[in-house]
């Protein structure tokens, strides 16, 4: 069975991350990035394995030291997309396509698809990624960028703040709206849609600095090139879960829009009442434990539901004061 979550590191100062032992370096062939810029970045400068195939633990270590995020948010992250898209008997995911390096699969419906995986956990209104719809949901998108460059003149004086983080969020549901006939905001993506938004403003802003400001170009760095700015410093571990908190409810606040999705054709959003919303915990980790995962999931045997169980019971860690769900038995 795979490992007990590492736990909270007690460094949480400021400090250098772009340093001399994590080097940026350009992909080798064969290596794999995804939707993904802070997991990207955190692999191309050797946080990760450069490769882009990580377990769990590495995950949550390497977004701790490397950008100082919290372990709980780090270990939701890291064990529900491990559930959704990795391979829990070998205990490796792809964080981009799928790959034979995460070793043999389960039987479908599994996807094991790593983190492009669609509808899962990656999902619509990326702000420099398009629709599945589309065609490419992982790659770094030109012309999306260019948007995030003109609404950051606009409203943010040529940085995205919070302000252009707020537009920005809208006008890419907008636009999912008006376009993508199957454009979806269900859970878990209502979720994240917020809250990734909000991870620029806290992750990508040089620690010493901390003031929600990200300049355009150290922005293409991080979104095109996984790479850090010189000198770059992570922000204070110790302060960042709330500056997630504060931002995502801020920018939600900003243009509530509620979960739902087209119905196969463009500007026909209906509200879906089942989908839990922004401040539901309880409500996203049940949805997710008995909706996604099960129908994934349905009749696991052998390691694999041991492993699925252990994995559960990991992902359930930061969700406490929740009715815990066992799906596979206790
Ligand atoms: C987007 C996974 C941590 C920044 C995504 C997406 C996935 C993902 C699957 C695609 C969702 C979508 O846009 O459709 C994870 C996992 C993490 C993690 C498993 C483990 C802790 C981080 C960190 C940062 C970050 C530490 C910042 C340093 C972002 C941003 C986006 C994003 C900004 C949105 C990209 C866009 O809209 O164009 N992440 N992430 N993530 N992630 Fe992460
Ligand atoms: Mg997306």
């Amino acid at each position: 069975t795979p490992p007990p979550p590492p736990g909270a590191s007690n460094d949480t100062a400021v400090r250098l991350v772009n340093d001399k032992a994590h080097p940026y370096m350009p992909l080798r062939p064969g290596d794999i990035r995804g939707p993904c810029p802070g997991l990207n970045t955190l692999a191309s400068h050797g946080y990760l394995p450069r490769n882009g195939i990580v377990t769990p633990t590495q995950i949550i270590n390497a977004v701790q030291d490397g950008f100082g995020m919290d372990v709980e948010d780090a270990m939701v992250l890291a064990y529900s997309t491990m559930l959704v898209d990795g391979n829990v008997v070998t205990n490796l995911m792809s964080i981009g396509g799928k790959s034979p390096l995460t070793g043999p699969d389960p039987p479908k419906p599994a996807i094991v698809g790593g983190l492009n995986t669609h509808a899962v956990f990656e999902g619509d209104a990326s702000i420099t990624r398009q629709d599945f719809f589309f065609g490419d949901n992982h790659s770094f998108n030109p012309k999306l960028f260019s948007q995030f460059v003109d609404f950051s003149n606009k409203f943010g004086d040529g940085f995205y703040n919070l302000t252009v983080a707020s537009e920005l969020r809208f006008q890419r549901i907008q636009q999912g709206i008006a376009t993508n006939p199957q454009f979806a905001l269900l859970s878990p993506r209502f979720s994240t849609v917020y809250g990734e938004a909000a991870f620029p403003l806290v992750f990508f802003v040089d620690g010493r600095k901390a003031d929600g400001k990200l300049s355009v170009k150290d922005a293409l760095g991080f979104f095109r090139d996984s790479r850090m700015p010189d000198g770059f410093h992570r922000t204070d571990l110790s302060k960042s879960a709330d500056a997630v908190k504060n931002f995502t409810g801020a920018i939600f606040a900003a243009h509530p829009t509620q979960p739902g999705k087209n119905n196969g054709t463009v500007n026909s959003y209906i509200v879906d009442p089942n989908t839990p919303g922004l401040n539901d915990l309880c409500g996203l980790y049940e949805n997710f434990v008995n909706n996604i995962i099960v129908s994934l999931y349905p009749n696991p045997q052998g390691v694999l539901r041991d492993n699925l169980k252990a994995n559960l019971n990991f992902f359930f860690g930061p969700f406490e004061g929740c009715t815990q769900l066992f799906p596979y038995g206790q």
